[in-house]
Order: C-alpha cells, then structure tokens, then sequence
C-alpha cells in the first residue's frame, strides 16, 4: 500500500479513536465509543500490515495469532471484578513494548543518521526506555497489589523522597552519559544502568503507594503508557501510534486528576506515595452498639418509605447482586417509591464499575445519581441501603486523624435511616474503621449482598 493511502487510513483510524474517546464520556453513548475504538483499532492494525514496513508477514501473522489468541483466552476469562488487575498487566506490555522497540532500534545498524538527526533519535531511544521500564515494573507491581499477590501496604522505605530524588538524579546523568557514549558508536552500559534505575524507580514508586489511592496509580500507569507509546512510535517514525499514544497519555492524565478530586488528594503526594501516614496523631475509636436487623424487617422498612436511596459499592460486584438489586427497585417503584442510586466515583474497584454493572442490569440512568447530586438532599431520603459498600460511605473522613482524612464520601447517615448490607464487621479497601455502622440511625443486615437481596424481594412479594 502506498504512502499516502496508509497516512490516510491513520487519519481515519485517528478520528475514530477521538470519537471513541468522546463516545465513553457518557453512559449512553459507551457501547457506541468501543465500536468507534474496535473499529479504528482493526483499520490501524490493517493499514500497518500492509504498509511497506512490513518485511516478514510470516512473523507478522504469527504475532497476530499469539496476541490475539492470548488477548481473546484473557478478556473471555477475567471477572468484573479483576478487570483493573487485567488493565495493569497490559500497561505493563506496552512498556516492554517500548523497552524492547528502544534496544532494537539501539542495535539497529541499518539507520544511517547524522548530526542533529542521529541526537533526536538517541534521545528517542532513551526515553523511550526511560518511560517504558518505569511503566513495566511499576504495572508488574500494580498487578501484583491489586490481585493481592503482592501485599496492599505502602512499603515506605527510610529517606524514600531522597531516594526518588537520587534515582531521577541518576537519570539524567545517564542520559548524558549515553548521548557523548553513543556519539563514539558506544552507550550500550549507560543504557543498561537506567533500565535498571527505572526499573527500580518504577517499583519503589508503586510500591509506597497503598489502599485507596491505588485507582489513581492504575490511571496514572495508564497515562505512562500512552506516552511509552508516543516515544515508539517517535523511534518507529509511526504517526498513528504517536497520535494514539498522546491521546492515551493525556486522557490517563486527566482521569488521574478527576479521581485525585474525587479523593482529595494532591496528584503528587499520591505520587509520592504513603497512603494513610500523613496524619499525625490517632484515628478516632469506634464506639457504639451495632443494631442488626432481618431482612423481613428491612422488607417492612422499605415498604413505609417513600424516597429509597441505594449505595452500591465493591461487595455488590463480588456478590455479583447488580440484577437482584434491579428486580427489587423495579417492585418498589411498581408501588410507589422514589427509588434512586447514588454513585461514588471511586466506588469498587475501577473508574465507572458500579455504573458498569448497573448498565448491564439494565437500570435506567435516569435514576443513577453522582455523589454531588445527592449529597445535599439526604433530608429527603427515608432509607437508604448501602450494599457491600465501606470506604465510600465513611463518615470518619471529616476527622483531621483518619487515613481517609479528606476523601469526599456518600453521606447517607444525613438520610433518615441507613441500612447497611455486608458480612461482617471488616473494613474495607483502604482498611479503616467504619462509625457509620454504630450510628444511631444504622441497621446492619449482615449476609451476602445477593442472598439478603433475594431474601428482602421474598419478603416484600409475601
Ligand atoms: P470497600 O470499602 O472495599 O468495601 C467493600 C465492602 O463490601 C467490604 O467492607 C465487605 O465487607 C463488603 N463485601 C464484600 N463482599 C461482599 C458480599 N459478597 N456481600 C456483601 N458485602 C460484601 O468498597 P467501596 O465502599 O466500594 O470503596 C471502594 C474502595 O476501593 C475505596 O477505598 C477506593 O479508593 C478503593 N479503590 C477504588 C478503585 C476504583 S477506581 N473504583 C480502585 C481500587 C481501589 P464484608 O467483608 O464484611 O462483607
């Protein structure tokens, strides 16, 4: 294929992939967005295969079949729930992507460049490596956190700022050293030592960062590789994988800050990882009776309500309770009730998970509210139920003390009463204590989400 029609075909692929951007802004338009992506994807992977840079298809294909059949075996098996550990492994490729793409490119002696030309393309390879190691090590280690192989504790090491500062330090002399190496046809062991630093620069840094800033790490080892992609694709002379690299680096970095906001943490002390250690002094202790209840009596509850607010959080999705959970707002709004679902932006265990899991239940959005749209109006609210949710709906965020000091939470304990669907007592992700479950306006229904969701419909049909 010529040229020009494969830098057509790219600009095609290119507009496919800001309208698929802009597709996933909305619930509505979500489904819509992936094909624009699915669809500029398989235009990109076409026009790249038949371009002249192609020099084995027999290589090519046998790629395809690995990737794709590794891709397929992987998306067909992974849970709802372990979808941002699946997110992470493959941030990690595209680093190695890069890391190899930037030592193949090193090597590479058929390219003949000079002066000016010959620098860009070091500088190139070297950040190209730079980014893609810290991308690769620092996923590997978010993987790890999140399927809890690796355990979820910041590992905060003495003097770890001077640490970060000294690794970065290094980088630079590296990179100096390589660029005068490489002029004199060297620069093959100061590119090893800053593989070696990023990598370990990529794991110190994911592994001081713990609980409930993890989302924000996953986002942010998002935006990495979009930009590991934009520096292949400069070493690759590649305008597509530029393109589409920046556009993934830059929307990575703009949902890191949305979710930094939703947190209220400051994007570079999230970096800077130690989550729960900034406070100075004791989080408050958790004093007060828990009341249980039953489900019949929840059932009763929720039949002398008129405005019903629901909280999904985490153990929703593990309990897989997102159908019930729909069967039983149906019955209520059949007899009158105002139901409604408040929506924390960092609730489960992925951006948009519980908005992921009520679409597929078929709730209708109107009814699915923001966190900021209902925190105002819980005067309102006669019961609210929060099912498998913790960490969102914690009121202890407002102490100065609490690792969560700060994190804007769901605060249904304002609502008239609160009932609150879990197991047990446990905290949740970020592991701290929960007063909302003393309340005085609290009931605990304790069981498994789906089950006592199944046993509260029986009730309410009796
Ligand atoms: P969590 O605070 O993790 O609480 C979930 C609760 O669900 C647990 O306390 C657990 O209590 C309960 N649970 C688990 N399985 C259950 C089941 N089968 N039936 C009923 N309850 C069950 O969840 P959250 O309130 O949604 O908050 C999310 C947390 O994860 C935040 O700290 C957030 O920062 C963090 N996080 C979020 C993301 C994103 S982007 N959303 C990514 C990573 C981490 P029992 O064990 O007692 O049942």
């Amino acid at each position: 294929m010529s040229h020009s029609l494969v830098t057509m075909f790219y600009i095609i692929a290119t507009i496919l992939f800001i309208l698929s951007l802009s597709g996933l802004s909305n619930h509505e338009t979500a489904r819509k967005g992936n094909y624009y992506g699915m669809f500029g994807m398989a235009i990109a992977i076409l026009a790249t295969a038949l371009s002249a840079s192609v020099s084995s298809y027999m290589i090519l294909i046998i790629a395809l079949l690995m990737g794709g059949f590794i891709g397929t075996k992987a998306a067909l098996k992974v849970e709802m729930t372990q979808m941002p550990e699946l997110v992470a492994i493959m941030h990690s490729l595209v680093g190695m992507a890069a890391v190899l793409v930037g030592y193949a490119n090193f090597m590479d002696d058929s390219l003949s460049l000079e002066g000016v030309e010959k620098t860009i393309h070091e500088v190139e390879i070297y950040i190209g490596i730079l980014i893609g190691a810290v991308t690769f090590s620092g996923s590997v280690i978010a993987f790890g956190k999140l399927s809890e192989r690796i355990s979820g504790k910041p590992l905060l090491l003495p003097n770890r700022h001077f640490l970060n500062l000294g690794l970065l330090v290094s980088a630079i002399l590296l990179g100096s050293w390589f660029l005068s190496s490489a002029e004199t046809g060297g620069g093959t062991f100061p590119l090893l030592l800053i593989t070696i630093v990023a990598l370990a620069f990529g794991v110190h840094m994911v592994m001081a960062i713990g609980g409930a800033d993890m989302p924000v790490v996953v986002s942010m080892l998002n935006s990495y590789s979009g930009w590991a992609a934009a520096a292949t694709g400069f070493m690759l002379s590649n305008d597509l994988l530029i393109v589409t690299g920046a556009l993934v680096g830059s929307s990575g970095a703009i949902l890191s800050y949305i979710m930094c906001r939703a947190m209220n943490r400051h994007f570079l002390s999230v970096i800077a990882g130690g989550f729960g250690t900034a406070s100075g002094g004791e989080a408050a202790e958790i004093i007060g009776e828990v009341q249980p209840i039953s489900a019949e009596e929840t059932a009763q509850l929720l039949l002398a309500a008129k405005t019903i607010m629901i909280i999904p959080g985490y153990g929703m999705a593990v309990a897989q309770a997102q159908h019930t959970v729909y069967e039983m707002t149906k019955l209520l709004r059949g007899k009158g009730k105002k139901v409604g679902f408040g929506i924390h932006p960092v609730a489960g265990r992925m951006p948009g998970h519980m908005n992921v899991l009520l679409a597929e239940a078929k709730v209708p959005y109107d009814i699915v509210y923001e966190m900021d749209e209902i925190n105002d109006d819980w005067g309102n609210i006669d019961v609210s139920i929060v099912i498998g949710a913790n960490d969102i709906v914690n009121p202890s965020a407002t102490d100065p003390n609490s690792p969560i000091a700060g994190m804007p939470v769901i605060q249904c304990w304002k609502g008239k009463t609160t009932i609150v669907m879990k197991r047990s007592m446990a905290s949740g992700y970020a592991g701290v204590g929960n007063p909302l479950f003393v309340q005085e306006n609290t009931r605990m229904l304790f069981g498994d989400a789906n089950a006592m969701l199944q046993a509260i419909l029986k009730a309410l049909n009796a």
